[in-house]
């Protein structure tokens, strides 16, 4: 169990991975208002730069998650926190649909829950993580419910009859 939940943690690790709230309430922070979301989104659409929060690697469709997490950061922004975070955010996810055809993930809206609960940014991840070991819990009891070993197949196509070069004539 400790040996799952540690490479689970690592696993989730990354800018565009784990780290992705952190990047999102950054991205927030640095275009600043309501105002700006357009002209800031334009500009980094044509620079190529990945919009935080939004796109997965699966789900081509809406997150079943970012629903929820929208409400609550909703409701959290209106009582604790300041309502323009959830308005910017809204103005993202909407302009992101309809120009890329990509969806808010769960990342997008932890990351105003977790700010306008008061939550350190460099804390987001490690209290995503939290929540998700209950989830990574149950995988690990299921399979151990049916322990078979599981090996992925795989087939080597780099090159092939390479010399080794002596470290010093490299
Ligand atoms: C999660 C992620 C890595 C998935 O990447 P992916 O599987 O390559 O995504 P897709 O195959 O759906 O990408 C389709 C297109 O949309 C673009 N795209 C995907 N996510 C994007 C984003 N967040 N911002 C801008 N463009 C994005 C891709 O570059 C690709 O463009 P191309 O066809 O011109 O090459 C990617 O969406 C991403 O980096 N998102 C931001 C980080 C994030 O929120 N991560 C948390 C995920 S839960």
């Amino acid at each position: 169990m400790y040996s799952a939940i540690t490479t689970a943690i690592g696993t989730l690790k990354g800018p565009l991975h784990g780290g992705a709230n952190e990047g999102v309430i950054k991205m927030l922070q640095e275009i600043g208002s309501l105002d700006k979301v357009d002209a800031w989104l334009e500009d980094s659409l044509a620079n190529k730069r990945k919009i935080m929060g939004i796109g997965h690697r699966i789900y081509k469709v809406l997150d079943p998650r970012a629903p929820h997490l929208k409400r609550m950061a909703q409701i959290l922004c209106e009582k604790l926190g300041d309502k323009k975070w959830i308005q910017m955010s809204e103005r993202i996810a909407e302009t992101m649909l309809a120009k890329k055809n990509l969806h808010a993930n769960v990342d997008f809206y932890s990351a105003t829950v977790y700010y306008s609960l008061g939550i350190p940014t460099d804390l987001f991840t490690p209290i995503f993580a939290i929540a998700r070991t209950s989830g990574w819990t149950a995988h690990v009891l299921e399979q151990l419910a049916d322990n078979r070993l599981i090996r992925p197949q795989s087939v080597y196509t780099g090159p092939v009859g390479l010399k080794v070069v002596p470290v010093d004539q490299r």
